[in-house]
């Protein structure tokens, strides 16, 4: 097994994203490297994907993710196995000894990101910002009455953005959570308009909304991509964002050699 020094391991208040570009990790060669990473399942996932970017965006989000995990643990890429909640949500089941690390992923079709914390949980979501669609109607099932009278108030040329703002941020919260969408998406209500972003929550939901943190980010003019953080009743966390091409490591150590 590859000994690496961990470099950046997440403090008690800290998340750290990760993100890679599709289309700045398309050398065949390095596709190939990041191939020989997956488990078993995950070759047989990636072999079900008919369409080429899927495939291709499925094997990004492994490597990012296989490899970012092992910037905090002496564990190579290749060596870690994942178990899922009982709501799909992907977690740390071995090896032994990275104990605490916790991560969540998110892809869209030319962004994969990855965020990871210690201790606490975390939801991310990247989107495809640039598409349009009927986003009022889309507003009227997945909005809570708040999100939506925000969204109609703005002049019709600054919803686009805003819908994706409030979107990106629901499904990082419900992914936080761990409970997809098993959870009632228009039970909480996001406010993007303050300078902190504030989430409150319908009496039924039993959550504190001081207990959670937000951070939204713009990657350019096409991409949201929106993190949730329970942070708990301690102090802000720091969100650091890093763009990076997922590096693989020593090919002839691991258990995918
Ligand atoms: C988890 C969910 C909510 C996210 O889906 P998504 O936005 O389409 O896709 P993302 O790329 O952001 O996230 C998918 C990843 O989240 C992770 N994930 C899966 N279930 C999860 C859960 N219960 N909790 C946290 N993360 C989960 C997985 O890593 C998954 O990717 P993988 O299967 O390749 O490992 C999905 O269950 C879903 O059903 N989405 C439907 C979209 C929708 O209607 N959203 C409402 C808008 S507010």
């Amino acid at each position: 097994m590859i000994i690496r020094p961990p470099d950046l391991l997440p403090g008690a208040h800290e998340a750290h994203v990760w993100y890679a570009w599709v289309e700045q990790c398309a050398d065949p060669r390095l596709l190939e490297r990041y191939r020989a990473l997956l488990s078993r399942e995950e070759r047989e996932r990636l072999g079900r994907y008919v369409f080429d970017y899927l495939k291709r965006e499925y094997l990004l989000t492994r490597a990012l993710c296989r490899t970012t995990l092992s910037r905090y643990a002496d564990v190579h890429p290749a060596d870690w196995t994942f178990c899922t909640n009982r709501y799909g949500r992907p977690e740390i089941a071995g090896p032994a000894g990275a104990t605490g690390l916790r991560f969540n992923l998110s892809n869209a079709r030319s962004l994969v990101a990855c965020v990871v914390t210690r201790d606490v949980d975390a939801g991310i979501d990247v989107e495809e910002s640039n598409h349009g669609g009927d986003l009022l109607s889309i507003a009227d099932t997945v909005f809570s009455p708040y999100e939506r009278a925000q969204l109609l108030a703005l002049p019709p040329e600054l919803r686009r953005q805003r819908f994706f703002d409030l979107w990106t941020l629901k499904e990082s919260y419900i992914k936080a959570r761990g409970m997809g969408l098993s959870l009632p998406l228009q039970q909480f209500s996001f406010d993007v308009g303050a300078p902190r972003i504030g989430i409150a929550f319908a009496a039924g939901m039993a959550q504190d909304a001081a207990h959670w943190q937000f951070v939204l980010e713009h990657l350019g003019p096409d991409h949201t991509l929106a993190v949730s953080v329970e942070r708990g009743g301690g102090p802000d966390f720091s969100v650091s964002m890093r763009q990076v091409i997922p590096e693989p490591g020593d090919d002839a150590l691991g258990k995918a050699a």
